[in-house]
């Protein structure tokens, strides 16, 4: 295909890896196809507005490790703006721009699919560490996340030994649960609490009442951010929302905690991870993840395959429609919540 202008932008909360795209489109799309990549500036805010930089092999040279986004990221929502698609339509053409290559999660590949209906050219990157994108088996950031709170629960688990504490570990997982599965399994966690199964209190004060029956006297309690009482008798979020409507969450850990050491009598500590999770270096699962899907959203533009998000399927990179993958979020599947809760009390 000739030379063509592509443009990229990061957008949602940032994820350890967004730097590794970042390079590998630079890389493959300007030493090996010619193209110009142009990065714009905080998520859709960059197009909006008109902010961009010309990216270069130089100006994008050692970020592969590097956490964060070298473009900046926000919650910029272009259709809660007034005319904000057709601005949007403008800077692109201002920039002479053939396909634009946004990376985001959810919210802003929701934003790509609607312009790409409206017939701009897109190719889609999927990246959260919530890993709830459906269409692809994992995100990256995902796995560096896991991680981050896998090693706080192992820190954890010796405090609350030595204390003799529940200690209720608040993992983030707006609507899906993965994280607190994962490195709930990871960590030897006692009890896994996630947005897809709303609990039962009554249920995990017997499960802990039967550890600590057994001769155990500590327990380690996961929630993820996003998990809620069945009944609904917790406060668990704030009013705020952002530009998405997604409500500010945060509060369920320490709520947890309080009526835990109410109806069980054992002293109880909330640890809330928060954006520990989302910062600092991609592992190399991560790195390797994010650099695949840099090379696959640089080859589908170049081949004019607009309209999509490169997807892992196993151990293939595919190219999915856009509308599929936020469709629906993909959510935490019994089987592996099985695991965990096979390991509960
Ligand atoms: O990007 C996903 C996420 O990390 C969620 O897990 C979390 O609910 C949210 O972002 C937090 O958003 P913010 O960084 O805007 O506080």
């Amino acid at each position: 295909m000739a030379a063509m202008r592509v443009g990229m932008l990061t957008g949602g909360g940032d994820c350890p890896g967004l730097n590794a795209v970042i390079r590998a489109v630079v890389r493959k799309g300007i030493d090996h196809y010619g193209h110009a990549i142009v990065g714009f500036r905080d998520g859709w805010s960059g197009p909006l507005n008109g902010v961009s930089q010309e990216l270069t092999i130089e100006n994008t040279r050692g970020i592969l490790h590097r956490g964060g986004t070298i473009l900046g990221t926000s919650r910029t929502n272009p259709f809660k703006e007034s005319g904000g698609a057709e601005k949007i339509k403008e800077t692109l053409e201002a920039n002479r721009i053939d396909c634009l290559i946004p990376i985001g999660g959810e919210d802003t590949l929701g934003v790509a699919s609607k312009l790409s209906k409206d017939g701009l050219n897109i190719v889609g990157v999927p990246k959260t560490i919530d890993n709830d994108l459906s269409g692809t088996d994992y995100t990256f950031g995902f796995d560096t996340a896991v991680n981050i709170a896998t090693e706080a629960i192992d820190r954890l688990h010796t405090t609350a030994e030595s204390h003799n504490r529940i200690i209720v570990v608040e993992v983030m997982g707006r609507h899906a649960g993965w994280i607190a599965v994962h490195s709930g399994i990871a960590g030897g966690a006692d009890i896994v609490l996630i947005p897809e199964r709303p609990f039962q209190l009554d249920e995990i004060v017997n499960h802990l009442k039967h550890r600590h029956a057994r001769g155990r006297s500590f327990s380690i309690v996961v929630v993820a951010e996003g998990a809620s009482p069945a009944k609904g008798e917790m406060e668990t979020q704030t009013d705020e929302v952002d530009a998405f409507g997604h409500a500010r969450l945060g509060g369920i850990g320490n709520a947890l905690a309080h009526e835990l050491e109410k109806r069980t009598g054992f002293e109880t500590r909330a640890t809330i991870l928060g954006h520990i999770q989302r910062g600092g270096t991609p592992t190399a699962f991560d790195r390797v993840l994010a650099t695949r899907f840099g090379i696959a959203a640089i080859d589908a533009a170049n081949d004019g395959k607009f309209g999509k998000m490169v997807a892992l399927k196993g151990t293939n990179i595919d190219l999915i429609d856009l509308e599929e993958a936020v469709a629906k979020p993909k959510t935490v599947d019994d089987d592996l919540y099985a695991v965990a809760e096979a390991f509960f009390g």
